[in-house]
């Protein structure tokens, strides 16, 4: 297309560039390099990120800061509508009208050390690792010193919409979408207003019932995943009011949102999410109690046990993280899976589904999760020796449920790995293997079940020799539909 547009425009690249971008439909990034001009890169995008990187005498294009942070730290992110033209002394963009315009520099705020793997054979074991502080980080001064109140820096304008909405829904995809899941159950039972959560690309297609008091939290580990954005500009036609939770400072979804708080996990160079997803759950167990504060549905006795069981969690989680060899051991059993079931009950169910993405994006193991409850409704007829079954049984109000669920397993000679309460005296007579985590309240207990999981999906990839950071047919950040 753009060749014979240059032939129609006398080969005005940005001309005829202002032409294309207006006739192209769909989410797009386009660099254009011509044999007419080869110091020279042209640039148009809309809809996923592009970011120019400054150098000194270099100038860069990449689809996110990571990877410019060994060569600059300088970055514009490109708007849409905009045409880029780079070489490498000098640029500029022009709006869509063929304007010149200037735009602020921004400063990446990341280290190369961030993205180096420290001494670990993978990034994705490097970013379990490093829980413990992220976990911390992402609650760093948002809990007051007396541990009564929780404060979120970056909600103010909005606030009276966030507290006062009818309806939250979270929108977000894969992990994401996870976390989404279980803020649902979390913010139901602490704010007591009703909750919906939707996988972004289905949201936008479903012709979904919004209100323009209806207080909608996108989350996403890079702040550009095409679906949620997409599904925040429809909810934003209709009136509601977008709480972003991201991970990437500066990022499309934390721009496009009308306010929100940043996560602060780092840098994620891993392909599947381990430490963006703790930080998730951290920041979203924080507005739930920052809104049943101010709705007064939880009193301060609760907040405060809540705020201080928060704050015990990076302890705990690095209490899980010591067991890890322990966890190989188990994974070895796995090798050679060709399926496997996760189970997990209320709030242990999305870390089920998420403890089945898991496995499969980095092993390759067919793993299905499920509401336990669920399980005899159809899955169980999968279950034989050569299906093994993970399942979370912490010592919460699904307890009893969740030991029936292991018994009917086991009556169909299906192994176990359950995920239970340190101290636990029942399970580790039923089930094949126990993996024992500590205690805290029931609401809490997905920033601790999921870790043994993560292990766990980590060692059995290993041992099946799978190139964990870059899992097939993966992508860190989907920036297409
Ligand atoms: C998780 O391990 C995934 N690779 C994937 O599901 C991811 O969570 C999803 O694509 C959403 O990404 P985001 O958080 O960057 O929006």
């Amino acid at each position: 297309m753009l060749e014979e547009v240059l032939e129609a425009n006398g080969g005005d690249m940005i001309a005829s560039l202002q032409i294309v971008q207006r006739t192209l439909v769909g989410a797009f990034a386009v660099v254009i390099l011509s044999v007419e001009q080869p110091d020279m890169i042209y640039a148009i995008k809309k809809g996923t990120p592009l970011v120019l990187g400054i150098g000194q005498g270099e100038n860069f294009l990449a689809s996110d800061g990571t990877p410019l942070v060994q060569y600059t730290k300088s970055v514009i992110y490109i708007g849409d509508g905009e045409i880029l033209r780079l070489s490498a002394k000098d640029f500029q963009i022009y709006n869509s009208d063929i304007q010149e315009i200037s735009h602020k520099t921004s400063t990446l705020e990341m280290e190369l050390s961030m993205i180096e793997k420290d001494g670990f054979d993978h990034f994705m074991m490097k970013e379990i690792f490093e829980q413990p502080k992220t976990i911390l980080d992402s609650m760093r001064g948002r809990i007051t010193a007396d541990f009564s109140e929780v404060k979120l820096g970056g909600i103010n304008k909005y606030a009276p919409q966030l507290y006062n909405a009818n309806r939250y829904l979270f929108l977000a995809c894969g992990t994401s979408f996870h976390a989404g899941m279980v803020a649902r159950y979390v913010f139901e039972q602490w704010c007591r207003i009703s909750c919906e959560v939707d996988v972004a690309s289905e949201f936008r297609y479903r012709k979904p019932v919004i209100h323009s008091g209806d207080a909608i939290f996108a989350i996403s580990q890079s702040g550009e995943t095409a679906d949620t954005i997409v599904a925040i500009e429809e909810a934003k036609e209709h009136g509601a009011n977008i709480f972003g939770i991201c991970n990437v400072v500066g990022s499309t979804i934390s721009r496009v949102s009308h306010e929100g708080a940043y996560t602060h996990a780092g840098v994620e160079i891993g392909v599947a999410s381990t430490k963006a997803f703790t930080a998730q759950l951290t920041v979203l167990y924080l507005f739930g109690l920052k809104i049943a504060q101010s709705k007064g549905t939880l009193s301060p006795e609760q907040i405060k046990q809540y705020n201080k069981e928060l704050l015990a969690i990076p302890n705990q989680v690095a209490e899980i993280l010591k067991m890890s060899a322990e966890i190989l051991e188990i994974s070895k059993t796995l090798k050679d899976a060709h399926s496997m079931l996760f189970l997990g009950r209320g709030v242990q169910f999305p870390i089920a589904l998420e403890g089945a993405l898991k496995m499969k994006e980095i092993t390759y193991i067919h793993a299905e999760g499920y509401a336990a409850g669920e399980m005899k409704h159809g899955p169980i007829a999968l279950i034989d020796e050569n299906v093994p079954t993970v399942i979370i049984a912490v010592k919460d109000s699904n307890y009893l449920k969740v030991i029936s669920n292991i018994k009917e397993i086991k009556a169909r000679k299906g192994k176990v790995i359950a995920i239970i309460t340190k101290g636990d005296k029942d399970i580790p007579g039923i089930a094949d293997h126990c993996i024992e985590i500590p205690e805290t309240s029931d609401a809490l207990y997905p920033l601790l079940t999921t870790i043994p999981l993560q292990l766990l999906s980590y060692h059995t990839a290993n041992v099946r020799g799978c190139d964990i950071d870059k899992p097939r047919n993966l992508a860190k950040s989907v920036t297409v539909e």
